[in-house]
């Protein structure tokens, strides 16, 4: 993948923008392809960290930003109970068609949320993850305290994106597609009240960044 050096400040073009808008926020038809087309670029990324998390079956699990719902899905078939929440209402609703069977039988339930706050009760659930999705929170350190509350004390967080140490991609607008770096995440962790945060680089040819840590209640 070719990406350019922090200090390019070359305004993004036409099909930058739209796309980073599409990553950021899928809607419509557009939206529901851009869905499927991101499955086999962000699938390792979020397989990783379901490792990561190493989840006794069953846990309930929390998915923040599912997108088109593979995820949700690989986690109701491992055996988990998932509750997912993503602010767009094109992903929602490919999400809750490809998991309609899990959803049926009440082991997966899938709701759109405002981007900051998760519309969900405190201490339910045991892990969380949210891949790709840190560059549009408009509050990142607010949504990851979200998380901490929902999670019961000693939860686990698995957050997985790529980190602007590494460089810019030029086919995003960053003024979109906000790429955080290595130490803003460790910093909104620690805001957010996660402790014994752990970071590593996946060996992974899209430069992804795994973050780990546990809610501190
Ligand atoms: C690039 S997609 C990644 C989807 C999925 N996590 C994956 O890895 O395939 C970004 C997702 O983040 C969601 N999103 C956008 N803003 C968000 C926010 N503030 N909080 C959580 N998710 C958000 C989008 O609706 C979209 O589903």
């Amino acid at each position: 993948m070719t990406r350019t050096d922090t200090t390019d400040v070359s305004r993004p073009g036409a099909w930058a923008r739209f796309r980073s808008r599409q990553s950021g926020c899928p809607s419509g038809p557009v939206g529901r392809l851009f869905g499927r087309l991101m499955v086999p670029t962000t699938a390792p990324a979020n397989d990783a960290a379901i490792d990561a998390l190493d989840l006794a079956i069953p846990s309930v699990v929390l998915e923040v930003g599912f997108g088109q719902g593979r995820t949700v899905a690989r986690l109701a078939a491992l055996g988990h109970q998932v509750i997912g929440i993503d602010p767009s209402a094109t992903m929602v609703r490919q999400a809750r068609a490809h998991n309609r069977r899990a959803i049926r039988a009440g082991t997966v339930r899938l709701d759109a949320g405002d981007g900051i706050h998760l519309p969900l009760d405190d201490d339910i659930a045991d892990a969380a993850l949210t891949v790709h999705t840190i560059y549009f929170m408009d509050e990142p350190a607010t949504t990851l305290a979200e998380i901490a509350r929902v999670l019961r004390p000693g939860g686990t967080l698995a957050l997985a994106c790529v980190v602007s140490d590494d460089g810019l991609d030029p086919w995003k607008d960053p003024t979109v597609y906000r790429t955080p770096s290595i130490n803003d995440i460790h910093d909104h962790f620690a805001t957010a009240g996660f402790v014994r945060v752990e970071h590593r680089a996946l060996d992974q040819p899209s430069g992804v960044h795994l973050f780990f840590g546990r809610a501190r209640r």
